[in-house]
């Protein structure tokens, strides 16, 4: 495509002759004759190049190009003066003014064409070094998102591993317990049962299945209790809409959960301190999920495989602030570190796939800090190497204006 120049003079003379020269050259051609038409012209026939005449009657050059360089999509318009005085102050205003280069009157002819040719490559440059950095941050964007999401999921189906793990208990007890109940079933002596052996022999059975019947209740309703949580987490998960929920409920689900984690259920000293009045805080469920799991997660992992692992879990009220604070006492961060840990992809830990110890994406803590503060929340961190670490989470407390299920 040929590029456009727009040629600002107020004397036709001068127009004719640069005219020639670019057309010549094979560019297309707008004029204007003062600075009003110039800007109008900017607009309407979107130039690749401004020729422009510093002295023109009305506005001038100088303040025509300063107009220009106000418009943020101008700012890559190569503006070129066209001077017949040129002192070094002139040109300094120019400049200034947002002006490339300046062309000196009277014309020549390989100056001038020089000139254009490597102003319009500048700009092609500039242009491309600009959608490349638009492009790199859309990539950035959409692969933090998909890293995110990934997260997300990893930490699902750990947890679902840990469920399975979890359902085997009763699930074994049934199955073993069916096992038995039939061997001792078919031993009984069914037709004979009037000698006083026989009668003992089925009392003991009766006694046996009561036992065993009492056993399968239990683990019943144990499978039962981990698939409730299960779908309870897994609804307000999925829900995306801000409500009005008390804080304590939302952590007490979450922390039944965490028991499907064989660190937290079994090698975790844990104390748990829920405020008996309720916390009512306006949020996304789903989304108070994430922050309370990456914390939690990210406690525990600090804690893999240290003796006297330790975890304490506390809401409480501050005023206007519904608060939880999940500490640990774990190695803590050291100083340095910790400007670092809210930044995307900062991670001490390895990445996936490499031995059997807690890895890392290093999107934890920065989700959760923008999570946090979108709902005006204050994340605080307290920590100091060899004294553990604790995150404090503060929420708005909401007054229910309506009944809270
Ligand atoms: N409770 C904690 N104790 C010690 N270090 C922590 C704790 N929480 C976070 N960190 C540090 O912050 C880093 C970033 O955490 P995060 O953003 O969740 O990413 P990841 O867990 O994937 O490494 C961790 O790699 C770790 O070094
Ligand atoms: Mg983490």
């Amino acid at each position: 495509m040929k590029n456009l120049i727009l040629i600002v003079d107020d004397v036709a003379e001068n127009i004719q002759v640069l005219g020639k020269i670019l057309s010549d050259d094979g560019y297309d051609i707008a004029v204007a004759q003062n600075g009003m038409d110039a800007l109008e012209m900017v607009e309407n026939v979107k130039p690749d190049l401004v020729l422009l005449d510093v002295m023109m009657p009305g506005m001038n050059g100088i303040t025509v190009c300063r107009k220009l360089k106000e418009k943020e999509q101008y700012t890559n318009l190569p503006v070129l003066f066209i001077s017949a005085k040129s002192s070094t102050e002139d040109k300094l205003e120019g400049f200034n003014a947002g002006g490339a280069d300046y062309i000196a009157k009277p014309f020549d002819s390989a100056e001038v064409l020089a000139r254009v040719k490597t102003h319009l490559k500048l700009r092609e440059a500039m242009e491309q070094v600009e959608q490349y950095n638009k492009n790199l941050e859309h990539l950035l964007r959409e692969r933090t998102k998909s890293l995110i999401t990934a997260e997300r999921n990893a930490a699902f189906s750990l947890f679902s591993q840990g469920i399975v793990h979890n359902l085997k208990n009763p699930i074994t007890i049934i199955s073993n317990g069916v096992q038995l109940l039939e061997m001792k079933y078919e031993m009984l002596p069914l037709d004979d049962n009037s000698n006083p052996e026989s009668i003992s022999q089925l009392k003991e059975f009766i006694d046996y299945s009561s036992k065993y019947y009492k056993k399968f209740h239990n683990a019943n309703n144990q499978m039962l209790n981990m698939l409730n949580n299960l779908m309870a987490k897994v609804r307000s998960d999925s829900e995306i809409d801000a409500r009005v929920l008390n804080l304590n409920e939302l952590l007490e689900q979450e922390i039944q959960f965490f028991n499907a984690d064989l660190q937290f259920k079994h090698s975790t000293k844990k104390n748990i301190e829920l405020t008996s009045e309720p916390l009512y805080v306006k949020v996304v469920p789903g989304e108070v999920n994430q922050i309370f799991q990456n914390l939690l997660r990210n406690a525990l992992d600090a804690m893999y495989d240290q003796e006297d692992a330790r975890i304490d879990i506390r809401t409480y009220r501050k005023d206007t602030r519904a608060c939880f604070s999940i500490r640990d006492n774990g190695p803590g961060i050291p100083r340095e570190v910790q400007e670092n840990i809210f930044d995307p992809f900062f991670t001490t830990k390895p990445k996936a796939g490499s031995g059997d110890g807690p890895t890392g994406t290093g999107l934890g803590l920065y989700m959760v800090k923008s999570l946090v503060e979108n709902y005006e929340g204050v994340l605080t961190l307290n920590s100091e190497p060899g004294q553990g670490t604790e995150f404090i989470v503060s929420f708005p407390y909401v007054k229910p204006t309506y009944s809270v299920n």
